[in-house]
């Protein structure tokens, strides 16, 4: 284990030392519904914090009626303790199949393994928000503004990283304070001692390192909302952006990956088993998982392996027989509102490089 890798598994692959930003494998990804926290993904704008946690705080503040301080221990002690098993999707995943198409600067190059699943520990935030008097029955039109101890660099400032979500969303059950994952505390490059849990919503949502609440009337103006974390049209770019007419993310996309075979990958004839993951966003479930291995022109629907409820991704998995020969292997999902996939990757890029779900393809040679 290297020095620099935050306690991560030997093989997590370091895309950018600093900020550090991470990944799995593919190959190890989804080969259980949680994944094992030294192979969790991480995404990161700033250096990771160490915080102390005798000296830590959150803040909860805006349109309360009773602002808040709590130490980590006050939050634990003072609220029901729940569990939420939810799987954190990074917007950008599948960028590097976007850049393919038309470079995307400044961006990382995510493959399909800015994803992971944890079973999380925490608070309710609506018991927290509860508690500092918010209204929420004359307040639905709010939002709640999440703000982290890290730094980042944009436009020549620096700032701390934030995002909000509404309030309407902030009130239901499953958003948490988290500061457990996988039956540990946190680790530093998770959000040690406390993050902001958004199941269903892009992973930008999870403020890490929380530090403060804010309840307001406007989405949080932090860079990472107002300019970042917006698709854009694909005519528009870096020259001709007007950063307000984005659309703001929040809930995911259905998308579904391959990960059982890496592209140009030679493998023996007979059972192929194909492998992989699906995911649908703000609750909705994956109905069904269709692969392909002619390249999109025959279907045949997977085996859908677990059921780890709305907030989890769905692991599948199907067994071809093939003979030695080229083949395209693609796999597809719908979800439960009955959404499905681009086909082509070029359908769905955006000069951001976010939210990627066009039928997923790799090449492969049976011999
Ligand atoms: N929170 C803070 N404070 N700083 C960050 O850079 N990155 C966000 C989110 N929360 C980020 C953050 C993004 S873009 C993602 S995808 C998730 O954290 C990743 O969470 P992980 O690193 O635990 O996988």
């Amino acid at each position: 284990m290297s020095k620099t890798n935050f306690g991560k598994h030997s093989d997590f692959v370091v895309k950018q030392e600093n900020p550090f930003n991470a990944s799995p494998p593919v190959k190890l990804l989804g080969r259980s519904s949680v994944t094992p926290t030294e192979l969790f993904f991480v995404r990161s704008h700033g250096d990771v914090p160490m915080v102390n946690v005798d000296g830590y705080r959150l803040a909860v503040n805006g349109n309360v009626s009773k602002s808040l301080s709590l130490s980590l221990n006050e939050l634990k002690n003072n609220f029901e303790r729940v569990e939420v098993s939810a799987t954190l999707q990074c917007a950008g995943n599948r960028r590097e199949e976007l850049i393919a198409v038309q470079p995307i600067p400044h961006e990382l190059p995510w493959g399909v393994e800015a994803i992971s699943h944890a079973a999380w520990v925490g608070v309710r935030l609506r018991d927290v928000l509860a508690a500092a008097g918010v209204d929420s029955e004359a307040s639905l039109h709010q939002h709640v503004d999440f703000g982290g101890l890290d730094e980042a660099e944009r436009l020549n400032t620096r700032f701390n990283f934030g995002g909000s979500i509404p309030l309407t969303k902030a009130l239901n059950a499953e958003v948490i304070l988290a500061y457990e994952m996988n039956g540990e505390p946190l680790m530093p490059a998770h959000g040690f001692p406390l993050r902001a849990l958004v199941p269903g919503f892009i992973g930008a949502r999870s403020v890490k390192w929380l530090e403060r609440i804010t309840v307001q009337d406007e989405p949080s103006q932090n860079y990472f909302q107002r300019h970042a974390y917006r698709l854009f049209a694909p005519q528009i770019g870096p020259e001709t952006v007007n950063w307000d007419e984005g659309i703001m993310l929040s809930e995911m996309n259905v998308t579904s990956v391959i990960c059982s075979h890496v592209e140009e990958e030679q493998v023996a004839s007979g059972v192929v088993t194909v492998q992989g993951y699906s995911i649908a966003g703000g609750g909705r479930d994956v109905m069904r998982v269709d692969v392909s291995c002619d390249g999109g022109e025959s279907w045949t629907a997977a085996k859908l392996l677990n059921d780890a409820g709305p907030w989890a991704w769905t692991l599948w998995k199907l067994e071809l027989e093939l003979k030695p020969g080229k083949y395209q292997l693609v796999v597809r999902a719908v979800d439960s509102a009955i959404n499905s996939q681009s086909a082509e990757v070029a359908q769905v890029w955006n000069f951001k490089g976010y939210m990627n779900n066009a039928w997923h393809r790799v090449n492969i040679i049976v011999e």
